[in-house]
């Protein structure tokens, strides 16, 4: 069997020591892992001073990890840099707050052609090739021209903006398409994919009506969405007992009335600021609710050391005095906010007893809190998911109750209605939402996409019937590769 190479930024080598680390990649990777012969490359978390950066190999629990240190500079002209400053804030749609500057691009670049390089080292021609997200757009090319011709998949986590967004980013010209080197560049919706067709149409040339299939050279590029999900029905477990433990009681205990419960990393594109002021007019609107309900919002810190994440909570630090100030009492808090990480099970758990879950990204790839919110609740007396439109998970979930982040008065009319829903209602809206997440279920996510790209069955358990995305077609086997009948059609966006 082929092996199957991850490259991302983010790599989480099993480690108890380790302290929680929130983020979605990280959750999406670690069932392909248990299904396929894999080695995950990318950072090994620690920054060195430049000469002392070191590449380590590890194996454990079957999987290798290959990791190896950024230098200073490669973390703030990378990191924090090109990666976090530039890309993350322009593929969220954010032109606002991104910040250019070259150092920054060579910076990136160097880090690809050095991530290139490691895996230059151990790849065979057989291997596959997976790379996932923002960090790592140029790394097929820096492989190409290595020479190598292995099958190479990209796949973004992050949202894929209008051509018209794209452009203003400076270079784009040279960057957006290094993306052709890929065989396959995988999305989260066929919103986004259709945003990067045309990008391709518009900016290079190719044709005008979205393609599924480009010629490059002598390979063929294709796109395709693949939304991903998560272990529903072992989260649904894990969320039974978890919701039982001593823990999640004395949280349930504490808090007065019901329960409304977040769960961001502090980014600004999850929308925490318009979501305290939304949870504001809700309280203004509604005194009758005032000792009866408790929003916590857990926000583990994330990428700290950059201005915007740093100002931000700062605000949302305020925010949230000001609410428990002027609406809370000796006997009430309304607002509970923390920045301490928690880990999944106990998030499972918090998620049961939560009447309502509220996830209102300005803009996000998928939002897989929004689904494990979904897959924790008891479906006899199922709680109330509020929802962006502007997550990912929008699309599958239309019986949330879909809100639009910039309209905070809305959002506080939703927050009522939630709280208000009658049992029925509930239970039918879970019903719908659990049949979505059952459809969209992590275990084949992985196997869709590797199906896709190598155009063989990478299946080590039955595909479901229902909503194949990708597109997929027959290519040269590896050798140690079972050939498969081509069942996935062409996501229909993308005809
Ligand atoms: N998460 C966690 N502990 C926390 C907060 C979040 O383990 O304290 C996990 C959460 O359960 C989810 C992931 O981090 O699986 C966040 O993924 P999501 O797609 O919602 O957002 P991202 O952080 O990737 O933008
Ligand atoms: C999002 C990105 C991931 C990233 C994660 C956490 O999920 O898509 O690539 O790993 O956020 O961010 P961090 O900068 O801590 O890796």
């Amino acid at each position: 069997m082929a092996r199957v190479f991850i490259i991302s930024n983010r790599v989480a080598v099993p480690d108890p020591e380790r302290g929680v680390h929130a983020g979605g990649l990280e959750v999406a990777l670690k069932s392909t892992l248990k299904r396929h012969e894999c080695v995950w490359l990318g950072w090994s978390g620690e920054v060195k001073p430049a000469g002392q950066t070191q590449t380590k190999t590890i194996t454990t629990g079957g999987v290798t990890y290959i990791v190896t240190d950024l230098s200073e500079e490669d973390y703030e002209e990378y990191y924090n840099g090109f990666a976090n400053r530039v890309l993350w804030p322009i593929l969220h749609y954010r032109l606002d707050l991104a910040e250019f500057t070259r150092r920054d691009l060579s910076g990136y670049l160097r880090v690809n052609e050095h991530f290139a390089a490691e895996l230059d080292k151990v790849l065979e021609p057989d291997d596959i090739v997976w790379v996932h997200d923002y960090h790592l757009v140029p790394l097929a090319k820096e492989l190409r021209q290595r020479g190598r011709h292995n099958r190479i998949g990209f796949f973004l986590h992050i949202p894929m903006p209008p051509a018209e967004i794209l452009t203003a980013m400076p270079n784009h010209e040279k960057l957006v398409p290094a993306l052709l080197h890929y065989d396959l560049v995988g999305f989260q919706t066929d919103g986004d994919a259709q945003n990067f067709a045309r990008y391709l149409a518009t900016e290079c040339g190719m044709p005008a009506h979205i393609p599924r299939r480009i010629g490059v050279h002598d390979r063929t590029m294709r796109i395709g969405t693949f939304p991903v999900g998560i272990e529903t029905r072992e989260f649904t477990r894990r969320a039974e007992r978890a919701a039982r433990s001593s823990f999640v009681r004395e949280v349930r205990d504490s808090v007065a009335g019901a329960l409304m419960l977040g769960v961001d990393r502090l980014d600004y594109s999850k929308g925490i600021t318009l979501r305290l002021d939304a949870y504001e007019r809700f309280l203004v609107a509604n005194p009758n609710w005032h000792g009866e309900v408790t929003y916590a919002q857990i926000t583990p810190r994330s990428r700290s050391s950059i201005h915007e994440y740093a100002q931000m909570e700062h605000e949302i630090d305020t925010a949230a005095g000001h609410i428990n100030g002027t609406y809370g009492d000796l006997s009430w808090t309304p607002l509970r906010y923390t920045n301490k990480p928690y880990t999944r099970t106990a998030l499972a758990g918090l998620y049961r007893a939560a009447r309502v879950g509220i996830v209102t990204p300005l803009r996000d790839g998928m939002n897989l809190v929004a689904k494990e919110y979904v897959a924790a609740q008891d479906p006899a007396n199922p709680g109330v998911l509020i929802l962006s439109r502007f997550a990912g998970a929008a699309a599958e979930f239309g019986d949330a109750l879909i809100v639009n982040p910039y309209d905070p008065e809305a959002v506080g009319s939703a927050i009522r209605r939630a709280l208000e829903m009658p049992l029925d209602e509930r239970i039918q809206r879970h019903g719908n939402l659990y049949r979505a997440l059952l459809d969209s279920d992590i275990r084949f996510w992985g196997d869709r996409f590797l199906s896709s790209l190598t155009g063989y069955d990478m299946t080590s358990a039955a595909l479901p019937a229902s909503r194949p995305k990708a597109v997929v077609t027959p290519t040269t086997a590896p050798p140690s590769m079972r050939p498969a009948t081509p069942t996935e059609p062409v996501a229909p966006a993308l005809r």
